[in-house]
Protein backbone atom coordinates (compact mmCIF):
# COMPACT_ATOMS: atom_id res chain seq x y z
CA UNK A 1 0.00 0.00 0.00
CA UNK A 2 1.27 3.56 -1.36
CA UNK A 3 1.17 6.25 1.77
CA UNK A 4 2.13 10.11 0.91
CA UNK A 5 3.78 11.35 3.85
CA UNK A 6 0.78 12.03 6.29
CA UNK A 7 0.45 8.57 6.29
CA UNK A 8 -2.67 8.61 4.31
CA UNK A 9 -3.73 6.17 1.37
CA UNK A 10 -4.41 8.91 -1.32
CA UNK A 11 -6.20 7.22 -3.48
CA UNK A 12 -8.75 6.34 -0.58
CA UNK A 13 -12.18 7.37 -0.92
CA UNK A 14 -11.62 9.52 2.60
CA UNK A 15 -8.56 10.95 1.46
CA UNK A 16 -10.49 11.90 -1.88
CA UNK A 17 -13.31 13.85 0.21
CA UNK A 18 -10.73 15.42 2.69
CA UNK A 19 -9.28 16.97 -0.33
CA UNK A 20 -11.95 18.34 -2.18
CA UNK A 21 -12.99 19.77 1.19
CA UNK A 22 -10.36 21.84 1.38
CA UNK A 23 -10.45 22.97 -2.03
CA UNK A 24 -14.04 24.09 -1.00
CA UNK A 25 -13.59 25.72 1.75
CA UNK A 26 -11.33 28.10 1.04
CA UNK A 27 -10.35 29.43 3.86
CA UNK A 28 -8.65 26.22 5.41
CA UNK A 29 -4.89 26.84 5.17
CA UNK A 30 -2.51 23.97 4.22
CA UNK A 31 0.24 24.59 6.76
CA UNK A 32 -1.83 26.85 8.96
CA UNK A 33 -0.43 30.50 8.21
CA UNK A 34 -1.18 31.72 4.22
CA UNK A 35 -4.64 31.32 2.80
CA UNK A 36 -5.27 29.55 -0.26
CA UNK A 37 -6.61 31.80 -2.37
CA UNK A 38 -10.67 30.49 -3.43
CA UNK A 39 -10.58 29.34 -6.80
CA UNK A 40 -14.67 29.27 -6.59
CA UNK A 41 -15.27 31.74 -3.88
CA UNK A 42 -17.62 34.27 -6.27
CA UNK A 43 -20.19 31.55 -7.10
CA UNK A 44 -19.92 30.50 -3.32
CA UNK A 45 -20.12 34.03 -2.35
CA UNK A 46 -22.99 34.82 -4.44
CA UNK A 47 -25.00 31.75 -3.00
CA UNK A 48 -24.33 32.98 0.38
CA UNK A 49 -25.65 36.25 -0.20
CA UNK A 50 -28.71 34.80 -1.86
CA UNK A 51 -29.40 32.55 0.70
CA UNK A 52 -28.95 35.73 3.08
CA UNK A 53 -31.67 37.43 1.00
CA UNK A 54 -34.36 34.42 1.36
CA UNK A 55 -34.16 34.32 4.86
CA UNK A 56 -34.17 37.87 5.37
CA UNK A 57 -37.22 38.09 2.86
CA UNK A 58 -38.59 35.14 5.01
CA UNK A 59 -38.12 36.81 8.13
CA UNK A 60 -39.47 39.98 7.48
CA UNK A 61 -42.70 38.38 5.78
CA UNK A 62 -43.13 36.44 9.10
CA UNK A 63 -43.39 39.67 11.31
CA UNK A 64 -45.32 41.41 9.06
CA UNK A 65 -47.50 38.47 9.57
CA UNK A 66 -47.41 38.54 13.17
CA UNK A 67 -48.28 42.05 13.47
CA UNK A 68 -51.08 41.88 11.09
CA UNK A 69 -52.36 38.91 13.72
CA UNK A 70 -51.47 41.02 16.80
CA UNK A 71 -53.27 44.26 15.91
CA UNK A 72 -56.59 41.76 14.81
CA UNK A 73 -56.15 39.53 18.27
CA UNK A 74 -55.88 43.29 19.77
CA UNK A 75 -59.25 44.16 18.85
CA UNK A 76 -60.76 41.03 20.02
CA UNK A 77 -58.82 41.73 23.15
CA UNK A 78 -59.84 45.11 23.40
CA UNK A 79 -64.25 43.76 23.59
CA UNK A 80 -63.46 41.17 25.82
CA UNK A 81 -62.11 43.98 28.42
CA UNK A 82 -65.90 44.41 29.56
CA UNK A 83 -66.23 41.06 30.81
CA UNK A 84 -62.76 41.17 32.32
CA UNK A 85 -61.83 40.56 36.23
CA UNK A 86 -61.47 43.56 38.16
CA UNK A 87 -58.00 45.10 38.87
CA UNK A 88 -56.46 43.42 41.75
CA UNK A 89 -55.23 47.64 43.55
CA UNK A 90 -51.68 47.62 44.16
CA UNK A 91 -51.24 45.98 47.53
CA UNK A 92 -48.91 42.92 48.70
CA UNK A 93 -48.95 39.98 46.69
CA UNK A 94 -49.32 37.76 49.59
CA UNK A 95 -52.94 40.11 50.59
CA UNK A 96 -54.29 39.04 47.13
CA UNK A 97 -55.44 36.17 48.63
CA UNK A 98 -57.86 38.13 50.85
CA UNK A 99 -59.30 40.27 47.89
CA UNK A 100 -62.87 39.61 46.25
CA UNK A 101 -65.12 40.55 43.53
CA UNK A 102 -68.21 38.36 44.61
CA UNK A 103 -71.25 38.42 41.62
CA UNK A 104 -74.31 38.20 43.97
CA UNK A 105 -76.92 36.30 42.26
CA UNK A 106 -79.86 38.68 44.18
CA UNK A 107 -78.76 41.50 42.96
CA UNK A 108 -75.68 43.70 40.96
CA UNK A 109 -73.06 45.48 42.46
CA UNK A 110 -73.45 48.21 40.06
CA UNK A 111 -70.86 50.91 40.05
CA UNK A 112 -69.14 49.67 43.18
CA UNK A 113 -68.35 46.18 41.38
CA UNK A 114 -64.98 46.57 40.90
CA UNK A 115 -64.60 47.61 44.49
CA UNK A 116 -62.77 45.09 46.90
CA UNK A 117 -64.77 42.95 49.09
CA UNK A 118 -63.19 41.24 52.43
CA UNK A 119 -64.64 38.25 53.30
CA UNK A 120 -64.54 37.95 57.67
CA UNK A 121 -65.57 36.08 60.45
CA UNK A 122 -66.47 37.59 64.02
CA UNK A 123 -65.21 34.06 66.47
CA UNK A 124 -66.49 34.56 69.38
CA UNK A 125 -68.13 33.48 73.37
CA UNK A 126 -71.75 34.19 74.08
CA UNK A 127 -72.15 37.48 76.76
CA UNK A 128 -68.53 38.41 75.68
CA UNK A 129 -69.77 42.28 73.95
CA UNK A 130 -69.86 40.55 70.40
CA UNK A 131 -73.47 41.99 70.21
CA UNK A 132 -72.25 45.22 70.93
CA UNK A 133 -68.87 44.83 68.70
CA UNK A 134 -71.14 43.84 65.46
CA UNK A 135 -73.59 46.57 65.87
CA UNK A 136 -70.31 49.33 65.84
CA UNK A 137 -68.90 47.09 63.00
CA UNK A 138 -72.47 47.22 60.97
CA UNK A 139 -72.39 51.50 61.92
CA UNK A 140 -69.83 51.27 59.30
CA UNK A 141 -71.24 52.32 55.90
CA UNK A 142 -69.21 49.57 53.50
CA UNK A 143 -69.31 47.01 56.52
CA UNK A 144 -71.71 44.20 56.80
CA UNK A 145 -71.88 41.37 59.31
CA UNK A 146 -74.72 39.64 59.19
CA UNK A 147 -75.17 38.41 63.10
CA UNK A 148 -75.52 34.73 64.76
CA UNK A 149 -75.87 32.36 61.57
CA UNK A 150 -75.12 29.28 62.62
CA UNK A 151 -77.37 29.99 66.80
CA UNK A 152 -79.76 27.88 63.97
CA UNK A 153 -78.83 24.38 64.50
CA UNK A 154 -79.84 22.87 60.97
CA UNK A 155 -77.29 25.03 59.56
CA UNK A 156 -74.47 24.32 61.16
CA UNK A 157 -75.84 20.61 61.31
CA UNK A 158 -72.71 19.01 59.24
CA UNK A 159 -69.62 20.55 57.07
CA UNK A 160 -71.80 20.53 53.77
CA UNK A 161 -74.04 22.58 55.33
CA UNK A 162 -72.12 25.31 57.35
CA UNK A 163 -69.64 25.59 53.62
CA UNK A 164 -73.36 26.27 51.77
CA UNK A 165 -74.13 29.01 54.26
CA UNK A 166 -70.82 30.45 54.18
CA UNK A 167 -70.86 30.34 50.58
CA UNK A 168 -73.94 32.20 50.59
CA UNK A 169 -72.97 34.89 53.09
CA UNK A 170 -69.73 35.73 51.14
CA UNK A 171 -71.52 35.84 47.86
CA UNK A 172 -73.52 38.96 49.42
CA UNK A 173 -76.55 36.88 48.33
CA UNK A 174 -77.52 36.76 52.41
CA UNK A 175 -79.94 39.22 52.79
CA UNK A 176 -80.20 40.87 56.46
CA UNK A 177 -80.88 43.88 57.80
CA UNK A 178 -77.16 44.43 58.25
CA UNK A 179 -76.78 43.80 54.66
CA UNK A 180 -75.05 46.69 52.60
CA UNK A 181 -75.43 44.98 49.27
CA UNK A 182 -73.76 46.66 46.32
CA UNK A 183 -71.15 48.87 48.24
CA UNK A 184 -70.23 46.39 50.98
CA UNK A 185 -66.32 46.23 51.47
CA UNK A 186 -66.10 43.49 53.75
CA UNK A 187 -68.72 40.89 54.69
CA UNK A 188 -69.19 38.38 57.08
CA UNK A 189 -70.86 37.05 60.81
CA UNK A 190 -71.13 36.70 64.18
CA UNK A 191 -69.96 33.30 65.18
CA UNK A 192 -69.57 31.38 68.60
CA UNK A 193 -66.92 29.00 69.59
CA UNK A 194 -70.23 26.24 70.55
CA UNK A 195 -71.85 26.17 67.85
CA UNK A 196 -70.45 23.93 65.54
CA UNK A 197 -66.94 25.65 64.36
CA UNK A 198 -64.87 23.89 66.88
CA UNK A 199 -67.04 20.27 66.47
CA UNK A 200 -66.33 21.13 62.47
CA UNK A 201 -62.99 22.86 62.66
CA UNK A 202 -61.35 21.23 60.01
CA UNK A 203 -63.50 21.78 57.43
CA UNK A 204 -63.85 25.37 58.29
CA UNK A 205 -60.36 26.15 58.83
CA UNK A 206 -59.99 24.68 54.81
CA UNK A 207 -62.59 26.50 53.96
CA UNK A 208 -61.30 30.08 55.50
CA UNK A 209 -57.73 29.26 53.86
CA UNK A 210 -59.25 28.62 50.14
CA UNK A 211 -61.48 31.59 50.54
CA UNK A 212 -59.32 33.83 51.98
CA UNK A 213 -61.43 34.49 55.55
CA UNK A 214 -60.33 36.70 58.00
CA UNK A 215 -61.28 35.87 61.64
CA UNK A 216 -61.80 38.63 64.24
CA UNK A 217 -61.50 36.63 67.90
CA UNK A 218 -63.30 38.78 70.39
CA UNK A 219 -62.64 37.92 73.88
CA UNK A 220 -63.73 38.81 77.54
CA UNK A 221 -60.67 39.21 79.73
CA UNK A 222 -63.03 39.18 82.68
CA UNK A 223 -64.86 35.23 82.63
CA UNK A 224 -66.46 35.94 86.22
CA UNK A 225 -68.01 39.10 84.77
CA UNK A 226 -69.13 37.25 81.46
CA UNK A 227 -70.14 34.18 83.56
CA UNK A 228 -73.10 36.91 85.91
CA UNK A 229 -73.87 38.31 82.25
CA UNK A 230 -74.88 34.70 81.05
CA UNK A 231 -76.52 34.17 84.75
CA UNK A 232 -78.60 37.41 84.39
CA UNK A 233 -79.19 36.57 80.66
CA UNK A 234 -80.91 32.85 80.95
CA UNK A 235 -82.90 34.48 83.66
CA UNK A 236 -84.18 37.10 81.29
CA UNK A 237 -84.94 34.59 79.01
CA UNK A 238 -87.37 33.12 81.11
CA UNK A 239 -88.79 36.09 83.72
CA UNK A 240 -89.14 38.68 81.32
CA UNK A 241 -89.08 41.50 82.75
CA UNK A 242 -88.82 43.98 80.27
CA UNK A 243 -92.72 44.03 79.54
CA UNK A 244 -92.63 40.37 78.20
CA UNK A 245 -89.81 40.20 75.78
CA UNK A 246 -86.52 38.90 76.38
CA UNK A 247 -83.63 41.14 75.48
CA UNK A 248 -80.20 40.22 74.93
CA UNK A 249 -78.90 43.70 74.09
CA UNK A 250 -80.81 46.88 75.70
CA UNK A 251 -81.12 50.65 74.35
CA UNK A 252 -81.66 52.68 76.76
CA UNK A 253 -80.67 53.10 80.60
CA UNK A 254 -84.06 52.43 82.08
CA UNK A 255 -84.03 49.27 80.29
CA UNK A 256 -80.57 48.07 81.58
CA UNK A 257 -81.39 49.24 84.80
CA UNK A 258 -84.13 47.19 84.81
CA UNK A 259 -82.49 43.80 83.81
CA UNK A 260 -79.31 45.06 86.38
CA UNK A 261 -81.86 44.86 88.95
CA UNK A 262 -81.11 41.10 89.22
CA UNK A 263 -78.61 39.47 91.27
CA UNK A 264 -77.50 35.92 90.34
CA UNK A 265 -76.22 33.58 92.31
CA UNK A 266 -73.00 32.06 91.35
CA UNK A 267 -73.12 28.34 92.22
CA UNK A 268 -69.25 28.24 93.92
CA UNK A 269 -68.50 24.43 93.15
CA UNK A 270 -68.96 24.96 89.15
CA UNK A 271 -67.25 28.20 89.65
CA UNK A 272 -63.43 27.15 88.92
CA UNK A 273 -64.29 24.35 86.70
CA UNK A 274 -66.58 26.56 84.36
CA UNK A 275 -64.15 29.16 84.36
CA UNK A 276 -61.73 26.86 83.13
CA UNK A 277 -63.65 25.05 80.54
CA UNK A 278 -64.81 28.48 78.91
CA UNK A 279 -60.31 29.16 79.24
CA UNK A 280 -60.05 26.02 77.29
CA UNK A 281 -62.40 26.64 74.91
CA UNK A 282 -60.92 29.75 73.87
CA UNK A 283 -57.39 28.18 73.51
CA UNK A 284 -58.40 25.75 71.79
CA UNK A 285 -60.61 27.76 68.68
CA UNK A 286 -56.95 29.96 68.72
CA UNK A 287 -54.43 26.77 68.12
CA UNK A 288 -57.14 25.58 65.49
CA UNK A 289 -57.46 28.60 63.71
CA UNK A 290 -53.94 30.08 64.00
CA UNK A 291 -52.67 29.85 60.34
CA UNK A 292 -56.44 31.94 59.47
CA UNK A 293 -55.01 35.37 59.02
CA UNK A 294 -56.55 36.92 62.65
CA UNK A 295 -56.57 39.54 64.64
CA UNK A 296 -57.14 39.02 68.90
CA UNK A 297 -59.62 41.73 70.33
CA UNK A 298 -60.65 41.78 74.02
CA UNK A 299 -64.24 43.66 74.84
CA UNK A 300 -62.73 45.24 77.76
CA UNK A 301 -59.53 46.72 75.85
CA UNK A 302 -62.23 48.17 73.08
CA UNK A 303 -63.76 49.38 76.13
CA UNK A 304 -60.98 51.34 77.45
CA UNK A 305 -58.99 52.13 74.28
CA UNK A 306 -61.27 53.28 71.08
CA UNK A 307 -58.09 53.15 68.85
CA UNK A 308 -58.82 49.45 68.79
CA UNK A 309 -61.59 49.88 66.33
CA UNK A 310 -59.28 51.85 63.77
CA UNK A 311 -56.99 48.67 64.12
CA UNK A 312 -59.98 46.71 62.88
CA UNK A 313 -61.03 48.83 60.08
CA UNK A 314 -57.34 48.52 59.26
CA UNK A 315 -57.79 44.54 59.34
CA UNK A 316 -60.61 44.68 57.59
CA UNK A 317 -59.38 47.35 54.41
CA UNK A 318 -62.28 49.59 54.77
CA UNK A 319 -62.00 53.39 54.92
CA UNK A 320 -61.59 54.78 59.16
CA UNK A 321 -64.74 55.98 60.29
CA UNK A 322 -65.98 56.45 63.55
CA UNK A 323 -68.20 53.71 64.58
CA UNK A 324 -71.14 53.66 66.90
CA UNK A 325 -73.70 51.62 68.32
CA UNK A 326 -76.67 52.39 70.76
CA UNK A 327 -76.68 49.58 72.65
CA UNK A 328 -76.40 50.59 76.60
CA UNK A 329 -74.74 48.36 79.32
CA UNK A 330 -76.24 46.38 81.60
CA UNK A 331 -74.15 45.56 84.46
CA UNK A 332 -71.76 48.71 85.64
CA UNK A 333 -70.09 49.22 88.68
CA UNK A 334 -68.28 46.47 90.76
CA UNK A 335 -69.30 43.05 90.75
CA UNK A 336 -69.69 42.86 94.45
CA UNK A 337 -72.95 44.75 94.14
CA UNK A 338 -74.21 42.28 91.08
CA UNK A 339 -74.20 38.79 93.05
CA UNK A 340 -75.70 37.61 95.44
CA UNK A 341 -73.49 35.27 97.50
CA UNK A 342 -70.41 38.01 96.54
CA UNK A 343 -68.64 36.67 99.89
CA UNK A 344 -68.84 33.10 98.89
CA UNK A 345 -67.34 33.52 95.17
CA UNK A 346 -64.56 35.65 96.80
CA UNK A 347 -63.53 32.99 99.14
CA UNK A 348 -63.42 30.60 96.58
CA UNK A 349 -61.71 32.69 93.66
CA UNK A 350 -59.08 34.06 96.58
CA UNK A 351 -55.43 32.77 96.10
CA UNK A 352 -56.53 31.45 92.51
CA UNK A 353 -54.99 32.48 89.28
CA UNK A 354 -59.10 33.89 88.93
CA UNK A 355 -58.42 36.47 91.44
CA UNK A 356 -58.24 39.14 89.51
CA UNK A 357 -61.53 38.84 88.05
CA UNK A 358 -62.87 39.82 91.72
CA UNK A 359 -61.56 43.17 91.18
CA UNK A 360 -60.91 44.26 87.61
CA UNK A 361 -62.89 47.19 86.52
CA UNK A 362 -63.58 49.17 83.82
CA UNK A 363 -65.36 52.19 83.08
CA UNK A 364 -67.61 52.94 80.07
CA UNK A 365 -65.65 56.04 77.50
C1 LIG B 1 -76.44 18.17 56.00
O1 LIG B 1 -77.48 18.82 56.69
C2 LIG B 1 -78.54 19.26 55.86
C3 LIG B 1 -79.49 20.06 56.73
O2 LIG B 1 -79.75 19.41 57.95
C4 LIG B 1 -79.20 18.04 55.23
O3 LIG B 1 -80.27 18.45 54.38
C5 LIG B 1 -78.16 17.30 54.40
O4 LIG B 1 -78.72 16.11 53.88
C6 LIG B 1 -76.95 16.96 55.28
N1 LIG B 1 -75.91 16.44 54.41
C7 LIG B 1 -75.13 15.42 54.78
C8 LIG B 1 -74.08 15.05 53.80
O5 LIG B 1 -75.25 14.85 55.84
C1 LIG C 1 -68.33 52.56 50.67
O1 LIG C 1 -69.68 52.89 50.43
C2 LIG C 1 -69.85 54.10 49.72
C3 LIG C 1 -71.32 54.44 49.66
O2 LIG C 1 -72.10 53.33 49.31
C4 LIG C 1 -69.22 53.94 48.34
O3 LIG C 1 -69.37 55.14 47.62
C5 LIG C 1 -67.76 53.61 48.49
O4 LIG C 1 -67.17 53.37 47.23
C6 LIG C 1 -67.58 52.38 49.38
N1 LIG C 1 -66.18 52.21 49.67
C7 LIG C 1 -65.55 51.07 49.42
C8 LIG C 1 -64.12 51.01 49.82
O5 LIG C 1 -66.09 50.10 48.90
C1 LIG D 1 -93.82 48.49 79.26
O1 LIG D 1 -94.98 48.91 78.55
C2 LIG D 1 -95.52 50.15 79.01
C3 LIG D 1 -96.79 50.40 78.26
O2 LIG D 1 -96.81 49.83 76.99
C4 LIG D 1 -94.51 51.25 78.81
O3 LIG D 1 -95.02 52.49 79.27
C5 LIG D 1 -93.25 50.90 79.57
O4 LIG D 1 -92.24 51.87 79.32
C6 LIG D 1 -92.74 49.53 79.15
N1 LIG D 1 -91.62 49.18 79.98
C7 LIG D 1 -90.49 48.74 79.51
C8 LIG D 1 -89.45 48.45 80.52
O5 LIG D 1 -90.29 48.56 78.31
C1 LIG E 1 -73.92 23.40 92.35
O1 LIG E 1 -73.78 22.48 91.28
C2 LIG E 1 -73.59 21.14 91.74
C3 LIG E 1 -73.30 20.27 90.55
O2 LIG E 1 -74.26 20.53 89.52
C4 LIG E 1 -74.83 20.70 92.49
O3 LIG E 1 -74.66 19.39 92.98
C5 LIG E 1 -75.05 21.65 93.68
O4 LIG E 1 -76.26 21.33 94.32
C6 LIG E 1 -75.13 23.08 93.19
N1 LIG E 1 -75.16 23.99 94.32
C7 LIG E 1 -76.06 24.95 94.47
C8 LIG E 1 -75.92 25.79 95.69
O5 LIG E 1 -76.95 25.12 93.65
C1 LIG F 1 -54.72 52.08 72.29
O1 LIG F 1 -54.63 51.13 71.23
C2 LIG F 1 -53.65 51.45 70.26
C3 LIG F 1 -53.79 50.50 69.10
O2 LIG F 1 -54.11 49.22 69.49
C4 LIG F 1 -52.29 51.42 70.91
O3 LIG F 1 -51.30 51.69 69.97
C5 LIG F 1 -52.26 52.41 72.04
O4 LIG F 1 -51.03 52.33 72.71
C6 LIG F 1 -53.40 52.18 73.02
N1 LIG F 1 -53.47 53.24 73.97
C7 LIG F 1 -53.53 53.02 75.29
C8 LIG F 1 -53.62 54.22 76.14
O5 LIG F 1 -53.52 51.90 75.76
C1 LIG G 1 -57.53 35.87 100.77
O1 LIG G 1 -56.67 34.95 101.38
C2 LIG G 1 -55.72 35.54 102.27
C3 LIG G 1 -54.80 34.47 102.80
O2 LIG G 1 -55.07 33.23 102.28
C4 LIG G 1 -56.46 36.23 103.40
O3 LIG G 1 -55.53 36.86 104.25
C5 LIG G 1 -57.41 37.25 102.80
O4 LIG G 1 -58.16 37.86 103.82
C6 LIG G 1 -58.33 36.63 101.80
N1 LIG G 1 -59.14 37.66 101.16
C7 LIG G 1 -60.44 37.56 101.06
C8 LIG G 1 -61.10 38.75 100.40
O5 LIG G 1 -61.08 36.62 101.43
Amino acid sequence: MVMNKEGLNPSSPFEQKRKNMVDDLCFITKDGSTIKPPKKSPLVLRMVVLLFAMVCGVYMCSICMRQINARSNGRVLSVKVVERPCEVPVIQPSEKYYVHFPKPKTFARAECACNPVQYFVILSTQRSGSGWFETMLNSHINISSNGEIFSNKVRRSNASSIVETLDKIYNLDWLTSASKNECTAAVGLKWMLNQGLLQHHVEIVEYFKSKGVSAIFLFRRNLLRRMISILANSYDQNAKPLNGTHKSHVHSPQEAEILARYKPEINTTLLIPNLRQVEEMVTRSLEYFKSTRHIILYYEDIIKNRTKLLDVQDFLRVPRMDLNSRQVKIHKGSLSSQVQNWDEVEKTLNGTQYESFLYEDYKMS
